[in-house]
């Protein structure tokens, strides 16, 4: 579907206070011209960017979500704050697919305090972006409402994504390459659907079935999944006894 021509996007930029955000302020200084569609967050390290902050942004209806740190190897921190940043947006962006949110919504770029006009240009590029997706939930096909539910679920998962992520994502060579490699290895696929992916549907389902109860196929619809995928995780939450099944029915079985 095609955009609104008078539709104005609304960016919500994380920028880390010693490199991004200079150069935004030098962009301004400047005077290099880049659309009104940005609302600054400053923070010290572009590694300080929880998943939840992603999250909630976009649940907040956010059309889309830039993060700005400081080029590799020269954040302030841990020494490696960026790093996490990269990690994070990563596995954001597969989170946000799978929920249905398109993840070209979701932008990190490395910006230093000296490149006021990269930064006008990222924003150029990112505003025309978003402006072509269209506003939050159109470009999807999706309901927003739904959406908010998927991006509700994964909030709540963030303290456990943030574990795995630290246990089993430990990327072993800190470059960009190396987590472009260690994040597309064939092996990683099946352990994302594994460690994140399933306990995300499941959240989804639980979430679905606080509306009422419902059967897998009408689930899997309405969260455009796989009915047989759905049908599992209902097994496995009535096992659990999260889940009760009356026939083809299921309802919530504890208060969750
Ligand atoms: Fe800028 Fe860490 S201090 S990204």
């Amino acid at each position: 579907m095609a955009a609104p021509s008078d539709f104005k996007p609304i960016i919500v930029g994380f920028l880390c206070n010693w490199c991004c955000y200079g150069g935004a302020d030098l962009c301004g200084v400047s005077r290099f011209q880049y659309p009104p569609y940005l609302r600054v967050i400053r923070l010290m390290c572009s590694g300080r960017v929880d998943l939840e902050f992603i999250f909630r942004a976009f649940a907040k209806k956010s059309d889309g979500v830039f993060i700005g740190g400081c080029h590799l190897n020269d954040c302030h921190y841990n020494p490696e704050g960026n790093y996490d940043a990269l990690g994070n947006s990563i596995v954001a962006k597969r989170i946000l697919e799978n929920i249905g949110v398109n993840p070209d919504r979701l932008r990190l770029e490395w910006v230093s305090a000296g490149e006021g006009i990269r930064f006008a240009e990222i924003m150029n590029e990112f505003g025309a972006k978003i402006k072509s997706l269209g506003p939050f939930g159109s470009s999807e096909g999706r309901d927003v409402a739904d959406l908010q539910a998927g991006l509700e679920a994964a909030t709540q998962l963030v303290p456990y994504f943030k574990l795995v992520e630290r246990e089993r994502f430990r990327v072993p060579k800190r470059t960009e390459d190396g987590y472009h490699e260690f994040f597309s290895r064939p092996d990683f696929e099946p352990l994302f659907k594994e460690l994140i992916l399933d306990k995300l549907t499941m959240g989804r389902i639980m979430g679905a079935l606080r509306a009422g109860e419902s059967s897998a196929g009408d689930i899997a619809q309405k969260l455009r999944l796989d009915p047989a995928d759905i049908a599992r995780h209902l097994h496995l939450l009535s096992q659990q006894g999260m889940v009760r099944m009356n026939g083809s029915q299921a309802q919530i079985a504890v208060a969750a």
